[in-house]
């Protein structure tokens, strides 16, 4: 795979402050990387070296074969960049915005408008076209600002938490778009929300102190979890004896965690040894029982646990 985004040993510092510290990594067509980390981790600081924003304290980044420091014309030619926060410009309305970034992008006449009219709509802009940037609202103001990433259609997409502020609907429409983009892009996005790395991403990093701390796949990632192939049973009814006990007893089955135990129904997360799958055994245990199942479900593991687990002190997690 053609590497479009290459970073090595990236480094950022400020004063005593090390924001990035020596991140390497390649990012090709196709692949849709998510950052996730804590606030102050260093996401957008990586976001604004790779696109040139910010000098490098130490190492380099490339966007489609160019060093953004040595040859920034080329490299910017091949990339679309949403930063954090609203766009610049506010007196202008999204469209005569739109039309100023495609001009300074060198397109002109009708292939200016198509561009123009063609992102308006895909980021559903039509309804505000005119209206001056600073009333917009801010999930409107946020679209303008992703507008202005993709209007030249770039090979290279750096989207720094390009959901934020924006309601479900349009949430959704968003993944979606950058789904329906991805295709023949490569697309770094930062989000705290992590179920968008599901929806949306093909590889998912954590970042935690300027320092990537684990790249992978969401499933892969999720593997990570505790409750990875954990298995999830709720009964109704009066509390059957010995419950745990019985659970307990299955092959593989490390311990049983009691989440809910009413007058009615009764929740528990049956939680396995060494993550593996050990949902059949519990299937078949549970149907020598004359227990009333309502569910019994297999969890594919929590992002946010594994994100906890890897970015807060041990003593700090519940
Ligand atoms: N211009 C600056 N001057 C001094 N420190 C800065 C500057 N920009 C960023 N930092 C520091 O660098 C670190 C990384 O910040 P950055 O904005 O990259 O974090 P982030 O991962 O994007 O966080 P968030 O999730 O809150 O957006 C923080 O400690 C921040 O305070
Ligand atoms: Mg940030």
């Amino acid at each position: 795979m053609e590497s479009m985004v290459e970073l090595r040993q990236l480094r950022k510092t400020f004063g005593p402050i090390v924001a990035v510290d020596e991140v390497s990594f390649t990012v090709g067509q196709g692949e849709v990387l998510g950052f996730l980390g804590p606030n102050g981790a260093g996401k957008s600081t990586t976001m604004k070296m790779i696109t040139g924003f910010l000098t490098p304290t130490g190492g380099t980044a490339k966007v489609n074969g160019f060093n953004i420091q040595e040859q920034p014309l080329e490299a910017k030619k091949s990339l679309g960049y949403l930063p954090e926060g609203a766009p610049a410009y506010g007196e202008m309305t999204p469209l005569s915005f739109l039309v100023f970034i495609a001009e300074m992008r060198g397109f002109r006449g009708a292939e200016l408008d198509c561009r123009v009219a063609e992102t308006m709509e895909k980021v559903n802009l039509e309804g505000v076209a005119h209206q001056p940037i600073d009333t917009l609202s801010k999930g409107f103001k946020r679209r303008v600002g992703l507008a202005q990433a993709i209007v030249h259609d770039p090979a290279v997409l750096i989207l720094d938490e390009p959901t934020d502020g924006l309601d479900p609907n349009q949430k959704h429409e968003v993944r979606g778009l950058i789904r329906t983009m991805a295709r023949d892009k490569a697309i770094i996005l930062s989000t705290h929300v992590l179920e968008e790395v599901h929806a949306v991403c093909t590889r998912a990093m954590i970042i935690a102190k300027g320092k990537v701390i684990t790249d992978g796949t969401p499933a892969e990632l999720e593997a990570r979890s505790r409750r990875h192939n954990a298995v999830i049973l709720r009964l109704r009814g009066p509390l059957p004896d010995g419950v745990q006990a019985v659970l307990e007893g299955v092959p593989g089955v490390k311990r049983v965690e009691v989440i809910d135990e009413g007058l009615a129904e009764h929740e528990y997360r049956i939680l396995p040894a060494d993550g593996q799958p050990i949902i059949s055994a519990i299937s078949q245990c549970v149907h020598r029982q004359d227990w009333d199942v309502v569910e019994l479900s297999v969890d594919r593991g929590h992002l946010d646990e594994v994100f906890r687990s890897l970015t807060m002190p041990a003593q700090a997690l519940t």
